[in-house]
């Protein structure tokens, strides 16, 4: 082969090679291409192989060529690349494209359990009346859940409450929330309006209407000139914003240590199956009790209620054994919302 064969051969190559490349329709088919004619063992070394029969003279100028043949074919698999790949990436987006406007999963919704629910809503309609919402222990000590509740040791109204005592004396589970209306008069000066929401505790044997384990909600005002008749005010407005405007409340004589006079609250809720049901325990808060808080029973008098939450509960949902609070049933509380 000579100089001018060898120039022929490599322009043929490159006319190919350009016409080839027009008429490839995917990125890695150019990408084969292109090393089957520029590679290690492509076409263009093929050729080159002849060079070593030619005169000194013509190598180079054969190298020049193969250099010119070798740019035109990378520029024209380089600008291929480019329209092809374009297209490949619009036919992607066009096969992939996702339907934003399906609608997706449903997303699992919780539920409030109901006595949190409960107190919840009794937090909201006391706030309207200025009540702002403290806990108190859970552990209490004799004194305070009892004694200065004007309830003595050995005194028989210690049978209303059939108290659970810890090991260490003086040291029980709270029976009702009221020894929070001590710690709230001993950590805070009149004004009070406070509602105090809580779990308690009691020696019981559990049945639908009975548990071991359930909540109050205590509520104290403490104020100058407080009334039996600012209490009954209260307690029909909370009734109402529990069950409704039609619901009503009772008062019927009743006695603990720590109110006098004190009363039993009964509600009718004014729906299916309506009645009176007794909700709470209230009266006016003992003399003596308020001594024990700090305060003057002169000056100062206050109002007392300590309302069951699981009985309410019960009433608002349609619920009637009060064992499924304490169940950890998801289809009790997915029934709920
Ligand atoms: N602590 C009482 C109970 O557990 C309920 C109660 C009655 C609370 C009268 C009060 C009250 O604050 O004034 O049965």
């Amino acid at each position: 082969m000579d100089l001018a064969e060898l120039e022929v051969e490599l322009r043929g190559l490159q006319k190919k090679a350009l016409s080839d490349i027009a008429t490839t329709e995917a990125v890695a088919s150019l990408d084969e291409l292109g090393s089957s004619l520029l590679g290690k063992r492509g076409a263009i070394t093929d050729l080159l192989r002849g060079i070593g029969g030619l005169p000194a003279e013509d190598r180079p100028k054969v190298g020049v060529i193969a250099n010119e043949v070798r740019a035109a074919i990378e520029a024209a698999l380089e600008a291929r690349r480019g329209s092809v790949g374009a297209a490949e990436l619009t036919a992607r987006i066009e096969r992939e494209r996702i339907d934003t406007t399906t609608p997706g999963p449903a997303p699992r919704l919780g539920s409030l359990h109901p006595i949190p629910e409960t107190i919840g809503a009794i937090a909201r309609i006391m706030g309207n009346f200025g009540f702002t919402v403290a806990e108190g222990q859970e552990i209490e000590d004799d004194v305070t859940n009892f004694q200065l509740l004007n309830i003595p040791e050995d005194h028989p109204s210690r049978d209303l409450w059939d108290t659970l005592y810890l090991r260490e004396p003086g040291r029980l589970l709270r029976t009702h929330t009221s020894p929070g209306q001590i710690r709230t008069m001993r950590a805070t000066t009149p004004p009070i309006r406070v509602i105090l929401p809580g779990r308690c505790f009691r020696y019981e044997a559990v049945d639908a209407s009975h548990g071991f384990e359930f909540h109050q909600v205590e509520g104290l005002l403490v104020d100058r000139g407080a009334t039996l008749a600012d209490l009954k005010g209260i307690l029909d407005e909370l009734a109402r914003g529990l069950f409704g405007p039609q619901a009503k409340t009772r008062f019927r004589p009743g006695y603990y240590p720590f109110t006098e006079p004190s009363v039993a609250v009964d509600v009718s809720w004014g729906g299916a199956k309506d009645g009176w049901m007794t909700i709470l325990g209230a009266g006016m808060v003992h003399p003596t009790v308020l001594e024990n808080g700090g305060i003057d029973p002169e000056t100062h008098q206050g109002f007392a209620f300590g309302l069951g939450v699981e009985r309410i509960a019960m009433l608002r949902h349609g619920i009637s054994d009060l064992r499924a609070f304490l169940e950890d049933d998801v289809r009790f509380l997915e029934a709920l919302r």
